[in-house]
């Protein structure tokens, strides 16, 4: 079998085009134009290339930018006050502090000070509730776009066997409520598992989030199985330069399963059109409109 290749770009690209009409729409009928404030505290390479292209896909979407660095040094306060500020700001509907913080600072300290109407993170402890007891919740960016992927493939997850590799606040316990939301039998494996190939054989719905290059081998398969592969690993390539893979090793899976995401390419465009989405959800809920169709 070969499996067919889940588009995560073209599904964000289409996903973004819809909540770009959404924001037109709020613009034009109410005046109300959603604006995420991302907060980048020292200078991390990874997460300032994040912010970059999440402010860059903000105002792609019409939506207004605001964005903040605090130097490495930033105090607890400095973060806390900072937040309080933008809790307080009508034109900020979203808020997303980048993580992870400088050792100084406590993350779930500065997220719970977050107004979970503006958790566009959805990692504030009332939006995790919500979510795991069936609630309206804002949702983990990262998982949301995971079940989307899964559900471009398999139009329900009813009734299926889903294997979410990792447990992370993140990703991981997050995209398990979700699976489980949409009525798989999902199982969360870890690094204590006993026997994760024998595990990942019996799923219909795979995710690996544990971000570990190419660990989830093709045999480690069930045929035809859904893949959805999280992880962006740099490893060293051929000629001495390096190159982005995923926790699954792509080859050998896609021999194996009924569809797959690649990296670069599935997951990751993804959270961004996640992140928009979550923010014209909470600019609708602070001003009392209907959420969004998409
Ligand atoms: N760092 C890595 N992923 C994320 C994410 O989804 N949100 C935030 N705020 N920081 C991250």
């Amino acid at each position: 079998m070969t499996a067919a290749i889940i588009d995560g770009k073209a599904i964000a690209a289409t996903l973004r085009g819809k909540v770009a009409g959404e924001v037109a729409r709020l613009k034009r009928d109410h005046g109300v134009t959603p604006g995420l404030a991302v907060v980048l505290v020292g200078n991390d390479p990874a997460s300032e290339v994040y912010v970059r292209s999440k402010s860059k896909a903000v105002v792609e979407a019409g939506m207004a930018p605001c964005d903040f660095k605090l130097p490495a040094t930033a105090s607890e306060q400095e973060v806390l006050a900072l937040v309080a500020r933008l809790n307080a700001d009508p034109a900020v509907s979203g808020i997303l502090v980048q993580l992870p913080l400088p050792p100084q600072i406590d993350s779930q300290k500065v997220i719970a000070a977050i107004d979970p109407m503006k958790d566009v993170d959805g990692f504030h402890p009332v939006n995790v509730g919500r979510l795991s007891i069936g609630l309206p919740a804002l949702a983990p960016c990262t998982p949301t776009g995971c079940v989307m992927l899964a559900k471009s493939a398999r139009s329900s997850l009813a009734g299926l066997e889903a294997v979410v590799i990792g447990r992370s606040n993140i990703v991981g316990k997050p995209v398990a409520q979700l699976l489980l939301a949409e009525n798989a039998t999902v199982t969360i494996a870890h690094s204590k598992t006993r026997d994760l190939p024998d595990l990942c054989r019996r799923a219909d719905i795979l995710i690996a989030a544990i971000g570990k290059p190419e660990l989830v081998r093709g045999d480690w398969l069930k045929p035809g199985a859904t893949v959805i592969d999280v992880g962006i690993n740099r490893v060293a390539g051929e000629g001495g330069k390096s190159k982005i893979v995923g926790d699954v090793a792509f080859d050998e899976a896609r021999n194996v399963a009924g569809a797959i995401t690649p990296v670069p390419g599935g997951v990751g465009p993804m959270t961004i059109a996640c992140l928009l989405l979550n923010t014209v959800r909470a600019a609708c809920a602070l001003n009392k409109l209907q959420a969004p169709s998409v």
